[in-house]
C-alpha cells in the first residue's frame, strides 16, 4: 500500500509521518518511510541542489530535478517495496509537483501531467493525506517566532521557503483544486488540531478504508 502526505511547508507532515510509522510498526506492519526529493544516493544529491540557496534554478529546472529524483526513487525503491508487500509512506509525491511547480510557479498543467506520468510510471497513491493549514500559520510554526516578515528578512529560510506567502497561497489553492479532482484518494485534515488529535484521525481513517 502507498500512503502519501501532502501540505505546504510546516503543515505537520513529517511530525505525523513519524507518529504513523511508529503506530503501524507497533501493529506489525512492515513500513518504509521516504521523503521527496531524495531516497536514493543520486536522488539525495539532487535534493541538495534543490534546497541550496547558492544554486539559482529556473522553474523548469526545478521541475526536471524533482522529476529526476522521483524517477530514481520510484524505480529503485518504491516499486520493489510495494511488490514485496510493504507499506510505503511518502513525505510528498507528485501532488507536490502539481501544487508547487504548476499552481505555484505557473508551469503548464498538461505538460506537468506528462512529466509526472513519465517519472512515476503511472504509480498512484492508495490514499493521500492532506494537512490543511494557512500559510501564515505554517510559517509561524516552522520558525516558532511571531513575525513572518522578520523571518523573510532573516537568513534562516532555504531557497524554497524564501518564495513568500503569496506563493504559498497559490500552492494552497492548487492543493484545493487537486483534491476537488481526486476525492477518491484524498483525505483533508484540519492541521490546526493538536498533533495527537490529527494522529488519531489518520489512524481511524486508515482502519476504516483498509480493514485488515
Ligand atoms: N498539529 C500541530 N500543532 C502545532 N504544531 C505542530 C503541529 N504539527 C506539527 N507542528 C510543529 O510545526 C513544525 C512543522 O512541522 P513539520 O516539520 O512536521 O511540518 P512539515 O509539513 O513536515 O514541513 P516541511 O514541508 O517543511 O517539511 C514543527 O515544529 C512541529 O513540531
Ligand atoms: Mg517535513
Amino acid at each position: 500500500m502507498l500512503i502519501t502526505f501532502e501540505g505546504i511547508d510546516g503543515a505537520g507532515k513529517s511530525t505525523q509521518i513519524a507518529k504513523l510509522v511508529n503506530f503501524l510498526t507497533n501493529e506489525g506492519v512492515d513500513v518504509l518511510s521516504l521523503r521527496e526529493p531524495g531516497g536514493t544516493p543520486a536522488a539525495e544529491k539532487i535534493r541538495t541542489i534543490l534546497l541550496d540557496n547558492a544554486h539559482k534554478v529556473t522553474p523548469v529546472g526545478e521541475l526536471l530535478l524533482f522529476s529526476a529524483s522521483r524517477a530514481e526513487l520510484v524505480q529503485d525503491v518504491i516499486k520493489p517495496a510495494l511488490q514485496e508487500g510493504r507499506t510505503v509512506i511518502l513525505d510528498r509525491f507528485f501532488d507536490s509537483t502539481t501544487a508547487y511547480q504548476g499552481y505555484g510557479r505557473g508551469i503548464d498543467l498538461a505538460l506537468l501531467q506528462s512529466i509526472i506520468s513519465l517519472s512515476t510510471c503511472g504509480l498512484t497513491p492508495d490514499i493521500t493525506i492532506y494537512l490543511a493549514l494557512e500559510p501564515e500559520e505554517a510559517l509561524k510554526r516552522k520558525f516558532a517566532k511571531s513575525s513572518i516578515l522578520l523571518e523573510f528578512e532573516g537568513g534562516e529560510l532555504d531557497r524554497m521557503e524564501r518564495s513568500g506567502i503569496e506563493f504559498y497561497r497559490n500552492v494552497q489553492k492548487g492543493y484545493q483544486e487537486i483534491m476537488r479532482l481526486h476525492p477518491e484518494r484524498f483525505v483533508c485534515i484540519n492541521a490546526l488540531e493538536s498533533i495527537t488529535v490529527i494522529h488519531h484521525h489518520i489512524t481511524k481513517i486508515l482502519k476504516e478504508r483498509f480493514p485488515r
